[in-house]
């Protein structure tokens, strides 16, 4: 039998960091009611020159940094997102590109907060039955550039970032154990951006209106959350054929800290077994489960052979769940190895300057033949 285990992972933050005292700045509230009511302190806000393509590579970069794989060895790119680069092209296709990933398919993935597990269940399935061998799973967000900094009931929660695992094969049990997804798109206004899509394409009255930022019924969803979680949960690890008792640790979607407390008292779970960053990053959709599963790695919480339950719920509605195996431990770091790697970046983007340069030669030299000739 094939697994699929997780054998890298990275993460990506912009550098700029917006306290809740800069918020109070801008709308009417304060740092004393946003952390009483979300858990977050302070979020990461991407700068000018960063986008979901350049959060999403640099994370694809550290995760392939954890392995020996090169980017040629990868065999399927997936970003989850729900502020993506474009409504197209995809952002893993600017992935593929930057890296040099040559052999790889590569595809964007909506299901908001829950992108990322939706990622994971389809790369390990594909992994297990041995369609592929290795995939990358980002998740990547630049939700403040949708925010609408005016209102006081959502930009305190979202933050910028990126987190990207790299799945491969192993005849060693472990690894993804199982997975849950679900969905109820009858709550699908509940949590939206309504314009720039098909159904609203973007005019001068969406813009006036404010219709290209998000729009959430914060209570409906805070209500749906804290029942999606547990359930979630307690399916994904009786589908792995485990109890509760055997959880190391639990890395759920980090949008409110009162959410992560009402699952984990649905779960029995005591605080140490659940692991939290929001206080930091605030959501960030669906980058916050793989950047929370970095932390929680670097801060020695997850040991080989644990089993972890990643759990979230977004925009939709979905949720979903995973249970997993941990085994990996990153390959020492060797400088050569990296120096290699920074030569096939560098080989990629001369790759891709000369592909757009025959592209247009081919269409000068080329041209298709007139109609009825
Ligand atoms: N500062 C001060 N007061 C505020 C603020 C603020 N930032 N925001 C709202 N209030 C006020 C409201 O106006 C309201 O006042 P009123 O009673 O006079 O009407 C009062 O505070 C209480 O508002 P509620 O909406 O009831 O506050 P609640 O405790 O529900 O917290 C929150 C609001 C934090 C948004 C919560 O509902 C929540 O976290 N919901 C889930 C959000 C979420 O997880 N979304 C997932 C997004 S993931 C994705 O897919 C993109």
């Amino acid at each position: 039998m094939r697994y699929a285990h997780i054998i890298g992972w990275g993460k990506s933050l912009p550098e700029k960091v917006l306290t809740n005292d800069e918020i109070a700045q801008m709308v009417d509230t304060n740092d004393d009611w946003i952390f009483a009511r979300t858990g977050i302190r302070e979020r990461r806000i991407a700068g000018d020159d960063e986008s979901t393509a350049t959060l999403a590579l640099a994370a694809a970069r550290a995760a392939l940094e954890t392995t020996d794989l090169n980017p040629a060895d990868l065999d399927l790119i997936i970003v989850a997102s729900c502020s993506p680069e474009h409504i197209f092209p995809a952002t893993a296709c600017l992935v593929e590109d930057a890296l040099g990933a040559r052999n790889a398919g590569a595809f964007d993935l909506s299901a908001a907060c829950s992108g990322w597990i939706y990622g994971v269940s389809l790369a390990a399935q594909s992994i297990a039955t041995r369609e592929i061998d290795h995939a990358m799973v980002i998740g990547a967000e630049t939700l403040s550039r949708f925010v609408n900094w005016e209102d006081r009931t959502t930009c305190i929660l979202f933050g910028d970032g990126a987190g990207a695992v790299i799945l491969g094969p192993s005849e060693q049990p472990g690894g993804v154990l199982s997975t849950v997804l679900g969905a109820d798109g009858s709550g699908a206004h509940t949590l939206a951006l309504p314009a720039g899509g098909s159904r609203m394409p973007a005019s001068h009255e969406t813009i006036d209106n404010g219709l290209h930022k998000i729009r959430m019924d914060g209570r409906k969803v805070f209500r749906f959350a804290t029942r999606v979680m547990r359930q979630a949960t307690i399916e994904a690890v009786e589908k792995a054929g485990l109890t509760m008792d055997e959880i190391a640790l639990v890395i759920p979607h980090q949008a409110n800290m009162r959410i992560i407390e009402s699952a984990a008292r649905g779960l029995k779970l005591p605080e140490d077994r659940v692991f939290v960053n929001l206080d930091r990053y605030g959501n960030t959709s669906s980058a916050s489960i793989p950047i929370a599963l970095c932390e929680a790695f670097d801060a020695g919480l997850v040991q080989p052979g644990d089993r972890l339950v990643t759990v979230g719920f977004g925009a939709g509605l979905t949720w979903g769940a995973a249970v997993i195996q941990w085994v990996a431990e990153p390959v020492p770091e060797r400088r050569w190895r990296n120096r290699v790697r920074a030569v096939l970046y560098l080989l990629a983007r001369i790759r891709s300057g000369l592909r757009r340069f025959w592209r247009r030669v081919e269409t000068w030299l080329f041209r298709p033949p007139a109609p009825g000739a």
